[in-house]
């Protein structure tokens, strides 16, 4: 017979996940996501081989989108991953992808600032207002500060059930970053319609396991299983049920 403590898995390196997080993982993830940072510098001043693109803004325009709209997409990954993968700690990791989603769309804004509209305040206004995309790109923007400001612990202590129920605007700033990504593609929409498949796959995947979903399909029922296994058991009494 073996005993508890041999049954108990070997911690990792002699480290609990805590301090695997803290020592391993979180620093990992980090450089990883300065990674697309490091690779815009080495292109734009031509290090390790790199060729500087021909057009400097709209390079580091669309890098920086792109960057922020990945991360977006990476934060709302971690609850499916964690759950299909069955690990619960990756929770961890999310707030820093969170954090770099803004860090990247404030880039982007920045770049769009300082060297596509060279600081012109009125030009920025007239584009928020007249172009469809960039009022779009500015709405998800702005709610991303909130995020950004409550992701503190102490904010979420502070916000308690609410903090929950603000950040959920993640996924109405989503669909807006992929939004804009579409209007603001000229020609070629293959690309933005993969992301809106991949945020339809996250949206449904989200809905499937909400309790409330399986409670619509039938009422009593808070888990796929006795959803089903109710609406089976209608389904047969209905059935049998002479007609009349
Ligand atoms: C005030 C806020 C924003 C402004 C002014 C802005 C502006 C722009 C501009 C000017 C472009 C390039 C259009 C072109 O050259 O044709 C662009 C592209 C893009 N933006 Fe934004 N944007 C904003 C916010 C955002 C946010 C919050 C996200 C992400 C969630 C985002 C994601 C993208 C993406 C993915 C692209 C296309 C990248 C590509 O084609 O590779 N933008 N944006």
């Amino acid at each position: 017979m073996t005993s508890p403590a041999a049954a108990r898995p070997k911690p990792f390196l002699g480290l609990t996940v805590e301090r695997r997080y803290r020592l391993i993982y979180k620093p990992v993830v980090f450089l990883a996501s300065l990674m697309p940072l490091a690779w815009m510098a080495c292109s734009l001043f031509g290090w390790l081989g790199f060729t500087p693109p021909v057009d400097v803004v709209k390079f580091l325009e669309l890098r920086c989108g792109k960057t922020a709209l990945n991360f977006i997409m990476l934060t709302l990954m971690v609850t499916p991953v964690r759950q299909l993968a069955r690990l619960p700690n990756l929770l961890r990791l999310r707030r820093m992808l969170g954090l770099f989603a803004f860090f990247y769309a404030t880039l982007h804004f920045t770049v769009y600032l300082l060297l596509d509209v060279d600081l012109d305040w009125h030009q920025v206004a007239a584009d928020i207002l007249k172009r469809p995309y960039i009022t779009i790109g500015f709405t998800a923007l702005v709610l991303l500060i909130p995020l950004a400001l409550t992701s503190t612990n102490r904010m979420m202590r502070r916000l308690g059930r609410r903090w929950s129920r603000l950040h959920r605007l993640v996924y109405l700033i989503a669909v807006l970053g992929v939004w804009h990504f579409y209007w603001q593609e000229k020609i070629d929409v293959r690309e933005p319609l993969v992301y809106a498949g991949l945020l339809l796959v996250l949206f449904g995947y989200r809905w499937v396991r909400s309790p409330n979903m399986w409670a619509v399909l039938a009422p009593g029922s808070t888990r796929p299983a006795a959803a089903v296994r109710r609406l089976a058991r209608v389904a047969a009494s209905s059935a049998l049920r002479p007609p009349v």
